[in-house]
């Protein structure tokens, strides 16, 4: 079993990209052959300085380290550290028929958001289905909004079998084809984490808890989280951001304390603010630490990715062989 997956080096690493993927990329590592990288060529899309994306990228690596990628475990590396990858990229995207990129939900809510409409931002899931086909992923953990994108590199992959596998038929086991057509992608279906706003937890919204800011910061963030004005007896909506950013953290008897008593009442926003603030410390306190250790040794870091990327070349370089051949490049 393989599992593939990365992350955009766009920003600091949020509570809703830990319990979207991250949570999940420590999980897997235990089950399969797992490789995770910083996607730091998609995120070219929205980082146009180049100190600051090699910032954080290195941050992004700390940060992984720090909540459980284990290097015994999995292969972590960078994107832009395997030339097969975007070589791949463009053969998909001459078999890729353009109306499926046109029709992409992500261009449209990026540019909506007001990032540059690139041609990157575009062919954004061609880069991705390369990532995952390269190295002939068999589950791609992330959270429920890269549904589409994962779709797509399953359709990118029957697309160049069908060009190049004469009889190509995706049904037969006996012929497998160019590449693999991912056998089962692990969507995680739960809940979106709602932002300090309620509305989805994103770095683009500034509404986000952030895993390793500082204490002071993070508990100002989630004691001016914008409440009703239910008074203390009352009971509380229960679609609130913070019941279901408490009901995320706790463990499962006292989430459903918390469930039971926002439906009863009797107890003030502030004091749930306060046991919010806490969860979080607590949750996070081993990873934070341990982020403070490694951060004090950069070259253990980028030895760590070095070599990491020169294991994930040796997996992608047979499916290119293939590919190269089929196509007529060697
Ligand atoms: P952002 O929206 O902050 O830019 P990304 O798009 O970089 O986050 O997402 C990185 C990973 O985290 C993806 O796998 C995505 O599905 C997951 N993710 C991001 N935000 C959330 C959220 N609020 N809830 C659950 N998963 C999320
Ligand atoms: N598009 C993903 C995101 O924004 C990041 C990503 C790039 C990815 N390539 C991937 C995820 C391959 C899984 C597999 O979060």
């Amino acid at each position: 079993l393989r599992v593939v997956s990365g992350i955009q080096p766009s920003g600091a690493l949020h509570l809703g990209n830990y319990l979207g993927a991250v949570k999940q990329f420590i999980e897997f590592q235990e089950r399969g052959e797992a490789l995770y990288f910083i996607a730091d060529l998609h995120a070219l899309t929205s980082v146009r300085d180049g100190a600051r994306l090699r910032q954080l990228s290195g941050d992004l690596a700390l940060d992984l380290l720090a909540l459980g990628v284990d290097p015994a475990r999995a292969v972590l590396f960078r994107q832009s550290a395997i030339p097969e990858v975007t070589e791949l990229a463009w053969i998909l995207s001459t078999v890729w028929p353009a109306s499926s990129v046109l029709r992409g939900h992500a261009y449209k809510d990026k540019t909506r958001r007001g990032l540059a409409a690139s041609v990157g931002l575009l062919t954004y899931p061609v880069l991705m289905a390369a990532d995952i086909l390269s190295f002939e992923a068999d589950l791609v953990p992330v959270g429920s909004d890269q549904a589409q994108h994962l779709e797509l590199a399953r359709d990118a992959a029957l697309k160049l079998n069908q060009a190049y596998v004469p009889g190509f038929d995706a049904d037969d086991p006996a012929r497998p084809g160019l590449v693999r057509l991912p056998r089962a992608f692990m969507v995680d279906d739960r809940a979106t984490v709602p932002g300090t706003d309620g509305r989805k937890m994103s770095k683009s919204y500034g509404n986000t808890l952030e895993l390793f800011a500082p204490e002071r910061e993070l508990e100002k963030r989630i004691l001016s989280m914008k409440t009703d004005s239910s008074p203390i007896d009352a009971a509380k909506p229960l679609d609130a951001p913070l019941l279901a950013l408490l009901v995320a953290l706790a463990g499962p008897s006292e989430a459903e304390e918390h469930r039971r008593s926002f439906a009863g009442g009797g107890v003030g926003y502030a004091a749930y603010k306060r046991r919010l603030f806490e969860l979080f410390l607590g949750v996070f306190a081993k990873a934070r630490e341990r982020r403070r250790e490694l951060a004090a040794d950069p070259a253990v870091v980028a030895q760590l990715l070095a070599a990491g990327a020169e294991r994930a070349r040796q997996l992608a370089q047979p499916t290119l062989v293939r590919v190269r051949n089929a196509v007529g490049l060697s």
